[in-house]
């Protein structure tokens, strides 16, 4: 009997390639020196089928809401041919965005730019390959010292990839209300693109409901309200009316590389205040020049009498009925109790993105090793090493799912370049190297 080929084994497996893991994969590129010496091997295993940074959501004209030098590389190292100016530079437009002055670039466009990074990288990823367990690989002391990824492609097909540290980054996941569900005519705003551009074309929606107050329900209400002129466009969210995001300078630094020191050393206490203070830098707030674009607009409608945007405030919805040709949402006014019927052709609830999946859904019966706080989440490490009893030896990183000991950025762009960069070290200083 032919025992089975042992896999090789690299330096990093990494789950997810969407930007903080293509980020990791330039950083690991960079760190070799110019002959080589001092490289990481590193694999890595996406589950779509190409690249892709939230697709059904790119919207025409949506603008970043991070300032392209926070690319997937400027504040780590200013001097890498990775940076959004390197890829304007290519594409021939540099003195074009130049002239624009502008430090927020489209949606698209930053799509591309990170497209042209991951396109760059390709010898490194798995598209079509879903993580979908992790086994141990122990030394001769039976302890951890290598991880196996299991992946599936479409076919169903099983590979095993094997490294010294694994790096999960799987992005946040769509959170709709308790008891709400998916349907044909229900949406959640990840699928918006998707979802309209399924519609049959010569159908004209009359109607939607769009729930939520963050910068997804703006947008996607004033997507609806562009994109289907005659449509009326109800909003329904907790709020009096849409909040404006913080971007104001000082309240910017919470986004800092300092503040990740700051906020990781802060009592618990101080953690959950600075999160309180800078919530409305992120969370439930809208860019103010969108909330003007669609104040102007619904003003405009009510001076000829045809009002399309209808904002449900202090509201939520508090039941949907769902027929084969439409939707009845039930918009209780929570100041006076009122309780009104809202037809629709289509709800879509903007309401936000879970945290990244805990880790130790992934690990299995491995996650009994990681260490947990009092309120049962992960110990993480400054390096964003997950804290794990000594029987493993291996390194277990994460990007992403790190708010409760890292900050306001975890789940963001801003810290992507240098987070990538501290990772590696940590990777590269316990990585024993031949003299
Ligand atoms: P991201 O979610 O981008 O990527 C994770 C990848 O992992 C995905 O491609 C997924 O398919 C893959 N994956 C998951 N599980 C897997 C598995 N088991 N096996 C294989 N692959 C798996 N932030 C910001 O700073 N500025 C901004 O302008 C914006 N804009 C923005 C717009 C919209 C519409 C949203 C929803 C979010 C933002 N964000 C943002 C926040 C957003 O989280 C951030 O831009 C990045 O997407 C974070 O990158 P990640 O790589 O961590 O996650
Ligand atoms: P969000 O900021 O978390 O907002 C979620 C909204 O849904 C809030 O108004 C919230 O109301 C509401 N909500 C949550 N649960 C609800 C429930 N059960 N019932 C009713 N309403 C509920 O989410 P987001 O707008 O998707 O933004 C998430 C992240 O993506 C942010 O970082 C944002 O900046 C980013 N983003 C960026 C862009 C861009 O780059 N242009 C575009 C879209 C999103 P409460 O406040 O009352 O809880």
């Amino acid at each position: 009997m032919t025992a089975t080929p042992e896999p090789p084994v690299h330096d990093l497996v990494g789950v997810g390639f969407g930007p903080s893991n293509v980020a990791l994969a330039i950083a690991l590129r960079e760190h070799a020196d110019g002959a080589g010496a001092g490289a990481l091997s590193g694999v890595f295993h996406e589950r779509q089928e190409e690249f892709g940074w939230h697709r059904g959501m790119l919207l025409d004209d949506a603008t970043m809401q991070v300032s392209f030098l926070k690319d997937l590389v400027t504040t780590r190292n200013p001097a890498s041919d990775f940076s959004f100016l390197s890829f304007l530079h290519g594409a021939g437009r540099l003195h074009d965005f130049i002239n624009h002055k502008t430090l927020f670039p489209l949606r698209a466009e930053f799509h591309d730019y990170l497209a042209w990074c991951a396109g760059r990288m390709a010898d490194r990823v798995h598209y079509g390959s879903e993580a979908f367990a992790v086994e141990p690989v122990r030394d001769p002391s039976g302890r951890v010292a290598q991880l196996d990824v299991l992946s599936r492609d479409p076919s169903g097909a099983v590979t095993r990839t094997r490294g010294r540290n694994l790096v999960l980054a799987p992005g946040l996941r769509p959170r709709l209300p308790e008891g709400a569900r998916a349907s044909e005519r229900v949406w959640h705003n990840e699928h918006l693109l998707h979802r309209l551009d399924a519609l049959d074309p010569d159908a004209r929606p009359r109607s939607f409901v769009v729930v939520g107050a963050g910068q997804s329900a703006a947008e996607t209400a004033e997507h609806l309200y562009h994109r289907f002129p005659g449509a009326r466009v109800a909003a329904v969210f907790s709020r009096y009316g849409y909040s404006p995001s913080d971007d104001t300078p000082f309240a910017n630094r919470i986004f800092d590389p300092e503040a990740v020191d700051a906020f990781y050393d802060a009592p618990e206490e101080v953690k959950d205040e600075l999160m309180g203070y800078h919530r409305n830098t992120n969370y439930s707030v809208v860019d103010p020049d969108l909330i003007n674009e669609l104040y102007r607009r619904a003003y405009a409608d009510r001076v000829r009498g045809a009002e399309r945007l209808v904002l449900h405030g202090t509201s939520r919805v508090t039941a949907v009925e769902e027929r084969a040709d439409g939707v009845t949402a039930t918009v209780e006014d929570r100041a006076t109790g009122k309780q009104t019927p809202v037809d629709a052709d289509y709800l879509v609830y903007a309401t936000g993105y879970r945290p990244a999946a805990d880790p130790r859904d992934l690990l299995g019966p491995l996650g009994v090793h990681v260490v947990a706080d009092e309120k049962g989440r992960p110990v993480v490490d400054r390096d964003y090493r997950l804290a794990t009893t000594d029987d493993l030896t291996c390194g277990i990183y994460l990007q992403g799912g790190t708010e409760h000991t890292h900050g306001i950025s975890s789940s963001l762009l801003s810290n992507v370049a240098v987070r990538v960069g501290e990772i590696t070290a940590s990777i590269a200083a316990r990585t024993p190297r031949p003299r």
